[in-house]
């Protein structure tokens, strides 16, 4: 079959390296992809924001299956506009996609099931936002209600901070998505994130995996879009992930199916736990960047059967065989990021890297110059390895950081420490 994804970051150069390795797929087109992506695949240039120009481009290049990639063109109802067409879409509607593109519309889901989350009020207006946080005390939480590209979270230790963040809020720093305003009770514990598939009926869990969003060693710094991450996540047990589906998903899911808008696709549910219980922090509606590049580790070429599966509604037949062992990937992004950061620096020893199934240098932020490989964004490389121990895993992963000569980039060089 002929498959379309949609992006061009680490997570869609892994969704390509994974759907490439099954037999199912005799062409692949990424876009618009990266320099990487396009070792591998096609790229094509094309705006994934605009539904039109994709329903042209799948029916131009006769593609039977689309793999969306990023939340913006979910949430902007690419995959309606997909289906009205008769193609066949992994990725929830606009309306599914809510669960990361309204945090109001999260905690109204959850309460509706009594999923266990932190307590929260919903505000339209700074006075009354501003009295509830005088009245809680801190710490406490404030979340602008829509799509932020992960700055639209303030964990305030201080009543005084939070309060200048609802100011900030509503002063219109965040655009529209801080119109309205979530404020949440403060919730301590570990967090990692759980994935699942759903087809609008079942439920299938397909891995787990523990981020690093602090730009610094030791988890120092500004947040970040993620430093490195490894599955499994060894906070979440067997016996949590039970917790997790049972109290939190499929109840979410099965709320969602009675609203008349099923959700199909893949669910990321980041997870607080503490003492052996999940709580929800928050859903996002696509893989994680950089946990899908390990879980793409480990699931392989299955990932196709899983992601067809979850389109078709077959996912009550399926099982999920992921390697028994260990993935970890470390980001490297160029000098200054999260903040200013010069594009266009040339990167080597990309060529004589290892690449098989337990070694692979993903691309995020590359474009190609003259032959060589130049850096083209904030987080740029996803140096991710397999191992039989984490440890196995960490240190792959580090020996091929040290064969990038890179002089404009940095990384973590702890990711990993928080399960080894
Ligand atoms: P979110 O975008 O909702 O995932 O929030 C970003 C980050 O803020 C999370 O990964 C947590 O580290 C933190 N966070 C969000 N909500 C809470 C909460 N209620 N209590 C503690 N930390 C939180
Ligand atoms: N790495 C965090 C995210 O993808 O949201």
């Amino acid at each position: 079959m002929n498959i379309l994804i949609l992006g061009g970051g680490g997570r869609e150069h892994a969704l390509a390296w994974a759907v490439m390795q099954n037999p199912k797929c005799d062409k692949l087109i990424v876009a618009p992809g990266n320099a990487g992506i396009a070792q591998i695949a096609e790229c094509a240039a094309l705006d994934i924001l605009n539904g039109a120009s994709v329903v042209n481009f799948c029916d131009e290049n006769a593609i039977d299956f689309i793999i969306v990639g990023p939340e913006a063109p979910l949430a902007a109802g690419i995959s309606d506009r997909l289906r009205d067409a008769g193609l066949m879409v992994f990725g929830p509607s606009k309306a599914a996609a809510q669960l990361e593109a309204s945090k109001a519309f999260t905690k109204e889901i959850c309460a509706a099931v009594n999923a266990p989350t932190a307590g929260y009020g919903h505000f339209t207006d700074a006075d009354a936002a501003r009295a509830h946080i005088k009245a809680q005390g801190a710490p406490i939480v404030v979340k602008a209600d829509g799509l932020a590209a992960g700055k639209g979270v303030i964990v305030a230790m201080t009543v005084e901070e939070a309060l200048a963040a609802v100011d900030d809020m509503f002063g219109g720093e965040f655009g529209a998505a801080g119109a309205e305003v979530v404020i949440e009770e403060f919730m301590e514990g570990e967090e990692a994130s759980f994935f699942v598939l759903c087809d609008g009926a079942d439920v299938l869990a397909i891995g787990t995996a523990q981020d690093h969003k602090r730009v610094g060693d030791g988890d120092t710094g500004p947040n970040t879009g993620g430093m490195g991450a490894y599955s499994p996540a060894p906070v979440l047990s067997d016996a949590v992930a039970e917790l997790a589906m049972e109290q939190i998903v499929k109840p979410c899911m099965a709320e969602m199916t009675r609203r008349g808008m099923p959700y199909q696709g893949v669910l990321y549910a980041g997870l607080m736990i503490k003492e052996g219980q999940p709580r929800l922090v928050e859903y996002n509606v696509r893989f994680g960047d950089p946990e899908c590049q390990v879980l793409m580790m480990r699931l392989g070429a299955q990932a196709l059967d899983l992601m067809l599966a979850c389109a078709e509604g077959r996912l009550a037949d399926m099982q999920v065989h992921w390697a028994e062992d260990h993935a970890l990937t470390v980001v490297m992004a160029a000098n200054g990021y999260p903040g200013d950061y010069a594009k266009g620096s040339v990167i080597s020893g990309l060529e004589g890297l290892t690449a098989d199934s337990f070694h692979m240098c993903f691309h995020a932020g590359t474009a190609r110059d003259k032959g060589q490989f130049i850096a083209n964004g904030g987080r740029v490389l996803n140096v991710t390895a397999r191992g039989a121990t984490l440890a196995e895993a960490q240190a792959r992963a580090y020996s091929m950081v040290e064969a990038i000569d890179w002089p404009g980039g940095f990384c973590r060089r702890d990711i990993g420490w928080r399960a080894l």
